[in-house]
């Protein structure tokens, strides 16, 4: 039931974010949101809009979406390549988990793929993303760099920072072979028990009471997580190119 109601993550930091995505998204409506590295869809739940696309270079997190969701469309293309080549003018664009976070990023091109997404945008239209610090990138100097080139692109525009608020580094879950990407097999996550399964429920319920008391109170969120930031940022309201 929780499920359907939110997205829990395993960390109180990655949880905050979809609260923010879920709030920042629910008044944002129009034909046409996108997905950035939007992956097997698990964020089309927080899209208000008509249509819904998920763009990501993994064809088999594409195909488990779509059995989902059989209403979205997949684009099996990288961001950069997709907004370069797109002839539409979406209403929103998303990406997150992805900036500063994700292996197959290339990190070095943020920036101009985060210019880029504004302008795709359609008139009034409004984006999000959020930037992890993989590569000791400095968010307080990002923030700063992009700050007055989204000030003159939006109306409104709202940076946040929160804590990652874990220690743990991942083991890598896909990887990129001659056929593409694909699945690295993770025992553990094979058989999971009834009592395994009680364990993570009452997990997931501790982890959305801490990212909600995050949520509400905004110095909370970088309180515990400062090693490892991240910087959230919603811009609506797309002004006219000039
Ligand atoms: C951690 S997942 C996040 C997926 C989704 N945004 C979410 O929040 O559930 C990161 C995704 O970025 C995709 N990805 C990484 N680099 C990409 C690129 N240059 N173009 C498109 N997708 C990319 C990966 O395949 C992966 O699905």
């Amino acid at each position: 039931m929780i499920k359907n109601l939110f997205r829990i993550s395993s960390t109180p930091g990655k949880t905050l974010l979809w609260l923010l995505l879920k709030k920042d998204l629910t008044g944002v409506k129009g034909d046409l949101g996108v997905d950035l590295a939007g992956g097997s869809m698990l964020n089309k739940c927080f899209f208000k809009t008509k249509r819904y696309v998920s763009v990501d270079i993994n064809q088999i997190k594409l195909s488990e979406g779509m059995e989902v969701y059989p209403d979205a469309i997949a684009v099996n293309e990288t961001i950069q390549n997709y907004l370069s080549g797109t002839t539409e003018k979406p209403n929103l664009l998303v990406c997150v988990q992805t900036f500063g976070t994700n292996m197959f990023f290339e990190h070095q091109e943020t920036v101009e793929v985060i210019k880029n997404m504004s302008k795709t945008l359609s008139f009034d239209g409004s984006m999000t993303f959020n930037v992890g610090s993989f590569g000791d990138v400095d968010l307080v100097e990002l923030k700063n760099k992009l700050s007055p080139f989204l000030k003159a692109q939006f109306q409104n525009v709202n940076f946040r920072f929160y804590g990652a608020m874990h220690k743990r580094v991942k083991l890598p879950r896909w990887k990129f072979t001659e056929d593409g990407i694909i699945r690295v097999e993770n025992k553990t996550l094979n058989k999971i028990g009834v009592l395994k399964k009680a364990k993570h429920l009452v997990r997931s319920i501790f982890i959305l009471g801490l990212a909600y008391t995050m949520y509400l109170l905004p110095p909370l969120r970088t309180a515990f997580g400062k090693k490892k930031l991240y910087l959230y940022c919603f811009c609506s309201g797309k002004l006219k190119e000039k």
